[in-house]
């Protein structure tokens, strides 16, 4: 078994004190991550640019004591990599240059081999496991089909994805050939970053809480399922944790468990006691502060965490997060005050 806190929590072992890590952790409340988004010129170029891609991979680390990194790149690469052309303005989102509309757009798609047409993300994930020193674990991620589709089909960022809805709800085997191939490639994409080094995999389903109770089953869930099982025919994916995070789904806690992942995020609509209740007897839970916690004064970002772990309790299987990103307004000294009170309280209550 692993000695590193992140793995072992993700596995349900016992740990000195709670791990902690943080969506977005990379990004632009960093000065030191935008200066080096300035010199790459673009976000797109950050991404592509393996050396940038692990300096600012290890720049949390290097500030704060994390217990993981997680690979810095985008959902959007592999839509990318399919032909969609990604780009990123400063202040406007991503932004896909030929979104699908129609179902000969849908029908042309292929899967991209990742070790070709994505070879910039795994000789990032191989840069970074060198620079690592296996300091801490490496995390690789992707989208999950249905959030992958929905920027596929609105080419940008929407409130609602209407468009992807009215598509599944008209055609919902035209979606389903999208959802298919998306979940190939995402597929593939994971088993290469795990065969690339990564030590730990997450697929981000952030538009999943759009839908309703059976379009959820049909349009997200079924496809996470088999993104779960199909990793288990690869040597590398095997054995390494997936941890599925469906943003605004805690209706489905129970059937996302159900999946064979090794851990669930949780946003921070749902006690960590109760999601804890309901499924921690088979998986792992990573989450789930408020985001919106790091405004607050340093006195009530550590009574938060500490309420939030008090919750969770002293059983085995939490890794501490954010419920969502952090957005780019934090003041970085505010998320030294939250990974410095996950340390103490976390360790006061595992007895480490
Ligand atoms: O967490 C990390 O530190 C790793 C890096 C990471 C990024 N995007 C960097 C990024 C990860 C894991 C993602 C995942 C991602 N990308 C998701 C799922 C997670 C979530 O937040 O729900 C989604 C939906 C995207 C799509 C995407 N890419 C959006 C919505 C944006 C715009 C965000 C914004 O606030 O403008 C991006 C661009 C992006 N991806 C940025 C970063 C740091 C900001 C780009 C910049 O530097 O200007």
């Amino acid at each position: 078994m692993s000695d590193h806190r992140f793995l072992r929590a993700l596995a349900r072992q016992p740990v000195d004190r709670t791990p902690v890590w943080i969506m977005r952790q990379a990004g632009r409340y960093l000065p030191e991550y935008r200066a080096t988004r300035a010199r790459a010129g673009s976000f797109v170029n950050l991404c592509k640019t393996p050396e940038l891609a692990c300096e600012v991979t290890l720049q949390p680390i290097a500030r704060y004591p994390l217990d993981a990194a997680i690979l810095f790149s985008d959902i959007l690469t592999i839509p990318d990599a399919m032909g969609l052309g990604l780009s990123v303005e400063e202040g406007a989102g991503p932004r896909l240059a030929k979104p699908m509309r129609t179902h000969a757009d849908i029908a042309a798609l292929t899967a991209p081999d990742p070790e070709m047409d994505l070879r910039y993300v795994m000789d990032a994930v191989r840069l970074i496991r060198r620079e690592l020193h296996d300091k801490v674990p490496l995390i690789g991620f992707a989208g999950s089909p249905w959030t992958l589709a929905c920027y596929m089909i609105e080419g940008q960022g929407s409130a609602s994805f209407a468009r992807a809805k009215a598509l599944a709800l008209d055609d919902p085997a035209t979606m389903h050939k999208l959802l298919d191939v998306v979940a190939r490639s995402v597929t593939a994409y994971l088993a290469a970053q795990a065969a690339a080094g990564a030590q730990a995999l997450m697929v981000f389903d952030t538009w999943g809480g759009l839908l309703a109770p059976d379009m959820f089953g049909e349009f997200s869930l079924h496809y996470l399922a088999r993104i779960a099982q199909s990793l288990q025919s690869h040597n590398a994916a095997k054995s390494t944790p997936l941890i599925l995070f469906s943003k605004g789904a805690n209706a489905h806690l129970e059937a996302l468990a159900d999946t064979g992942c090794a851990a669930l995020g949780l946003d921070w609509t749902i006690a960590l006691g109760e999601a804890r209740a309901r499924v921690g007897g088979r998986v792992a839970l990573q989450g789930n502060l408020d985001p919106a916690v790091l405004q607050a004064t340093p006195a009530v970002i550590a009574a938060e965490v500490e309420a939030a772990l008090a919750d969770f309790g002293a059983h085995p299987g939490h890794v501490f997060n954010l419920g969502h990103g952090v957005t780019p307004d934090v003041d970085p000294e505010r998320v030294k005050v939250m990974v410095d009170a996950v340390h103490a309280a976390g360790r006061r209550i595992r007895g480490g």
